[in-house]
């Protein structure tokens, strides 16, 4: 392993690219560009209201408001998709792009080749929480193509996209707080780079880094209390109860409606968020999507030794049916988790067996 601190993320990619002696190296170069993409967007976001000192403002017809200039001001979301595709559609290395901000898949121009992969990304995650300077961040996946496409290099379409969490090559985020990081896994555990702002570099600053099996800490958005399904509620009331409930311990709750700050509190400290499905909309399975946000953050997880479930089953192994599908999500410590799937899969407490026997029984097991 290691000094932590001292590699870089170029470094970091071709030491991992050693284990892979046939490895062409396109893959190392096109994570050193989905990283350029957030240093990007990490600058504008740190310019706050100011950004179009920067140059975060576009040429009219491309879908911004006017400000007092009467230059075209593009929300920072839709910048930083333009700042995601740019930089990652000239080289060389994708056969196609999706995003949050794109209803449907980006083609590579045909100026340029087109590679294996296929990037998948939601280019300003907790975007809201810009308007109150909290942490946001960029979320990322990285499939490879099918076979077929890459053959005929032909475009692509929303079914080729349509692979499950487990198929992700690599998969991290880049979270915009007092300082940048970038969270990364290539399938062989996580790695988290600062990025040092003399240098402009990420440098690796947590080698290996483990969700902590155990936990005392929750984040769940509890304005929807009332539509959350038995099991959850069975959960957090659980949480609440404290020292003198069946957890015989105290928890503390967080909900900072960022799901990378939350995520990245979670792979430092441990603790458990949960978004999962509810009653609220009917015609949604849930509030997150499944391809940029859920795939992503369930793999760097998993690969950190925690779990990513809808609360049934593994998000990873989920088939998605749609690119903007949305899914009930349930990810962090193991053993969290773990209970939150075993409370779904328990009959509902009015059908549960005999007293003695029950989860609160001095019997249990
Ligand atoms: O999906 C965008 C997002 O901002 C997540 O980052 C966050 O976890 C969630 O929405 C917040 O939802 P709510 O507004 O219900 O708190």
């Amino acid at each position: 392993m290691p000094l932590s601190g001292r590699w870089t993320l170029t470094r970091y990619l071709i030491e991992e690219r050693r284990r892979f002696p046939g490895a062409s190296g396109d893959f190392n170069a096109l994570i050193l560009d989905v990283a350029l993409a957030c240093k990007a967007i990490a600058r504008i976001v740190a310019f706050g209201t100011l950004a179009d000192t920067v140059g975060a403002t576009l040429p009219n017809g491309m879908g911004g408001e006017v400000n007092v200039q009467g230059e075209v001001q593009k929300p920072l979301d839709v910048l930083s998709n333009e700042i995601f595709v740019r930089m990652n559609e000239w080289n060389g290395h994708l056969a196609g792009l999706a995003s949050e901000e794109m209803e449907a898949p980006r083609q590579i121009p045909a100026s340029y080749p087109r590679g294996k992969y296929l990037l998948v990304f939601d280019p300003l995650d907790g975007s809201s929480n810009i308007d109150v300077n909290v942490s946001v961040g960029s979320i990322f996946s990285i499939l490879r193509a099918p076979q077929e496409v890459i053959d005929s290099g032909r475009d692509v379409t929303e079914a080729d996209f349509l692979q499950p969490g487990a198929a992700q090559v690599a998969a991290g985020y880049a979270i915009y707080g007092p300082t940048t990081m970038l969270v990364l896994s290539v399938g062989n555990g996580v790695a988290g780079f600062t990025l040092n702002p003399n240098l402009g570099e990420f440098v690796l600053s947590r080698a290996d880094i483990r969700v902590p099996e155990q936990t005392q800490e929750f984040a769940i958005n509890s304005s929807n209390s009332r539509f959350w399904e038995p099991p959850v509620k069975r959960y957090v009331d659980e949480c609440l109860a404290g020292k003198t409930g069946p957890r015989g311990k105290d928890f503390n709750m967080r909900w900072i409606a960022s799901m990378v700050a939350e995520a990245h509190r979670i792979l430092m400290r441990g603790g458990v968020f949960m978004y999962p499905r509810d009653t609220k909309d009917p015609a949604k399975p849930g509030r997150l999507r499944l391809l940029y946000e859920a795939n992503p953050i369930g793999f760097v997880m998993e690969q950190a030794g925690g779990r990513a479930s809808t609360g049934r089953q593994p998000i990873l192994g989920v088939k998605p049916g749609a690119l903007h599908q949305r899914i009930g999500v349930v990810f962090g410590s193991k053993a969290e988790v773990e209970r939150i799937e075993r409370y779904h899969h328990e009959p509902p407490p009015s059908e549960a067996p005999a007293p003695l026997f029950a989860p609160r029984s001095l019997f249990r097991d």
